[in-house]
């Protein structure tokens, strides 16, 4: 290509006049389309080269055109081939692949005459002779042929259009000429400004190479995210929208105590069993349990009862509660959390988290024994479930989902509690998308949170909408030692659906 450029630009010196990308394309024997492209490009460099479009009629001579223009038209030729004392039709018509026609154009002219009861078959006789007649279409093709088309009329054009002896084409080129930067030889587009440049003030005298906003980036090599993460990411930035803080999640490893006795769950209940849960069994036990008097609190409440509740009404046993286990639920962290805000003197807040969980559960298609959690916690004076209603509608509304339906469930921690479902127009069924709850004051108040202080919270699994969103069906081809690499690398960010329309009603 930048040969050619080369060629162009010595071609075009050479003439004082402009060149013509035809006349060029013959000259360089190069196809006509090649030698625009080649313009084009030089016509990138500011002031090297003019280029005028222009544009001309070509009349292109079909085959039988062709014929014409070299033998004559096929009325004329009939018209020399009969002899004076006649020629039978028939042997005419046959003489030459356009006998026919030339026969009915020579009737048409009266240049001959048909005697239909001569002996033997019909007869051709001339009418005139051939050298009294001109052969006006031959000259007419021959002139089309030759670019003379002033000298025909266009009704007479039609009428060769009509007899498909040739074709109308307008052959579209470049007329070339010198710029007022014009040289001969191209200097090559530097790239980057360097410092060099910059310090000899060379840059003045550089041609620098267009920034081409088109081109594809090249991809990186490395440092893909799985969905999970970019799942998470938009999960975060919801949160994070609706003033939600992040909870510290940086621990799988949980005691019996913030995963299941802060939360009201009675030591026997079947979740504590090892089918469900995994115990840690070195070290088997925690050394760091929350001050003996909260400690003592939780005890009161679960084995007799206190703040107003019955409580389980059992023996409490105090090895349980420091067991190690892998978290089965986030809930644990949100503990902790509100906790936390009852020491050091309660304020409204809002905490999320997302992170990793554990639970002895029997493998499939859909479970793994790990998934990740995604959890919002509301902690404010008198909040009710027409609240916990309200954030869930605010936060599904934000992934798109906005119609909801909730069913009475059951948590030992939260009362009431609801299972949270979501339309989903593809399946054409209600699905399962979260649960959530009111904070249990058998939970809160051991914590020493004000007593007219309520808290409502829910959670959902991230790999269900990250399944959902990716068209994965099977939990192992997202999570563990059978994932595709590829997919991870090639699988495209994610926008949730509500947040796509939204970028484009910002577009709008
Ligand atoms: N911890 C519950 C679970 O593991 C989810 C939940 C969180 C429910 C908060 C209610 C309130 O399914």
């Amino acid at each position: 290509m930048a040969e050619l450029g080369q060629d162009i630009l010595e071609a075009v010196a050479k003439h004082e006049q402009p060149v013509s990308s035809l006349q060029l394309a013959e000259k360089l024997h190069q196809d006509h389309q090649k030698i625009i492209g080649a313009i084009k490009s030089l016509q990138g460099i500011p002031g090297l080269i003019e280029a005028e479009p222009e544009s001309r009629t070509l009349w292109v001579l079909t085959p039988e055109g062709k014929e014409i223009a070299t033998k004559g038209s096929h009325e004329y030729r009939v018209l020399q081939m009969v002899p004076a004392e006649g020629q039978k039709l028939d042997e005419i018509k046959k003489s030459f692949q356009y006998g026919q026609i030339g026969v009915n154009k020579a009737l048409e002219q009266q240049w001959i005459e048909i005697d239909k009861k001569a002996t033997g078959g019909p007869i051709i006789r001339a009418k005139k002779p051939a050298s009294d007649i001109k052969d006006e279409v031959r000259e007419i093709i021959q002139k089309l042929e030759a670019g003379d088309f002033l000298g025909v009329p266009d009704p007479v054009k039609a009428d060769v259009k009509k007899r498909k002896l040739a074709q109308e084409q307008i052959l579209k080129s470049l007329l070339v000429s010198k710029g007022p930067n014009f040289a001969t030889s191209i200097s090559k587009a530097e790239t980057d400004l360097t410092v060099d440049m910059l310090a000899k003030n060379a840059w003045k005298e550089k041609r620098f190479k267009e920034y081409n906003f088109d081109a594809l980036g090249v991809p990186p090599s490395a440092g893909y995210f799985h969905p999970l993460l970019k799942v998470r990411t938009e999960f975060r930035q919801i949160f994070l929208e609706m003033g939600f803080e992040e909870m510290p999640t940086n621990n799988f490893v949980e005691n019996s105590f913030w995963n299941f006795d802060a939360l009201f769950v009675p030591q026997q209940h079947p979740a504590r069993d090892v089918q469900d849960t995994f115990f840690v069994s070195d070290p088997k036990e925690t050394i760091r349990l929350p001050s003996q008097r909260y400690v003592d609190l939780v005890k009161q409440v679960h084995s007799q009862g206190a703040f107003n509740s019955a409580g389980y009404n059992y023996e409490w046993d105090d090895t349980e509660t420091k067991r190690n286990i892998l978290r089965t639920h986030t809930t644990a962290v949100s503990a902790r959390m509100l906790r936390r805000l009852a020491l050091k003197g309660f304020k409204p807040a809002k905490y999320f988290s997302i992170d990793r969980v554990f639970r002895n559960e029997n493998l499939d298609a859909t479970h793994l024994a790990e998934f990740h959690q995604i959890e919002g916690v509301v902690a404010d004076y008198d909040l009710s479930l027409g609240h916990l209603k309200g954030v869930l509608s605010e936060f599904f509304k934000k992934l798109g989902i906005t119609q909801l339906r909730f069913k009475p469930a059951y948590n030992p921690y939260t009362e009431p509690s609801m299972e949270i479902f979501s339309y989903h127009a593809g399946l054409a069924k209600w699905v399962e998308v979260g649960n959530s709850g009111v904070f249990r004051p058998e939970m809160l108040l051991p914590m020493g949170l004000p007593e007219n202080v309520s808290v409502i919270a829910w959670g959902l699994s991230l790999e269900r909408p990250t399944m959902i969103k990716y068209g994965i069906d099977n939990i192992r081809d997202l999570v563990g030692h059978k994932v595709d690499l590829q997919m991870v690398q090639s699988n495209p960010v994610c926008i949730l659906d509500d947040r796509t329309e939204k970028m484009e009603d910002k577009k709008k």
